[in-house]
């Protein structure tokens, strides 16, 4: 089983990457292939909403999502995970999302599986809306929803505890899988 992780953080070192990183060792564990993409590192531009995608096959802005859309389409399972940043999702993972919009041309059932993981600084982010655009995007490129894992309170909270909980929701996502041919 393949997994493509989408990291919206904004630092490598911060909560968003480590529960990445957590979760990712535990899909590797079940025997899972895992490539995780820091969005920030690529270069990847915003959708100008020029709708030639409507017409191709494709995207034609030319830049770091490019291979990404390959790599969707190899994938058993897509894990889009980002801070919440004033109530919503980070840029980075939203930049990404709307340059998936071809997808939304060229609809089809069956586009595998997605889950979130999201974190946010105060001790009651508010998820639900990261989790209705992400839910949604999914709905829209034809994937069924696999869970999601948020981790609240990281202006305090220890690191280590959320690379625990994204472990677990590795663990768990695994297990939801195991046995089954999900594409
Ligand atoms: C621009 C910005 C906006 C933020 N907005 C929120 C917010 O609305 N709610 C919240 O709980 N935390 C908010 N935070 C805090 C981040 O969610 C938190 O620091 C998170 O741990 C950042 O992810 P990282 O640790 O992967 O860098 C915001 C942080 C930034 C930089």
């Amino acid at each position: 089983m393949k997994a493509l992780v989408l990291n919206g953080g904004g630092r490598r070192g911060g909560f968003t990457t480590a529960m990445c990183g957590a979760f990712s060792a535990s899909l590797e564990k079940e025997g899972w292939d895992v490539c995780e993409l820091f969005l920030l590192g690529l270069d990847i531009g915003h959708c100008t909403g020029c709708e030639q995608c409507r017409s191709s096959d494709g995207c034609v802005i030319s830049d770091g999502m490019t291979p990404v859309y390959g790599m969707l389409e190899e994938c058993d399972l897509l894990v889009m995970a980002a801070p919440v940043r004033f109530s919503g999702p980070s840029s980075m993972l939203k930049t990404a999302i709307d340059r998936f919009q071809p997808l939304w041309h060229h609809r089809k059932e069956g586009g595998g599986y997605a889950a979130g993981m999201l974190c946010g600084g105060s001790a009651a982010p508010n998820f639900g809306n990261t989790l209705t655009v992400i839910r949604s995007f999914a709905a829209t490129a034809g994937m069924s929803w696999a869970g999601d894992t948020c981790f609240p309170g990281t202006d305090r909270a220890l690191i280590t505890d959320a690379e625990t909980q994204a472990a677990e929701f590795g663990r768990r996502v695994a297990d939801g899988f195991r046995g089954t041919e999900r594409r």
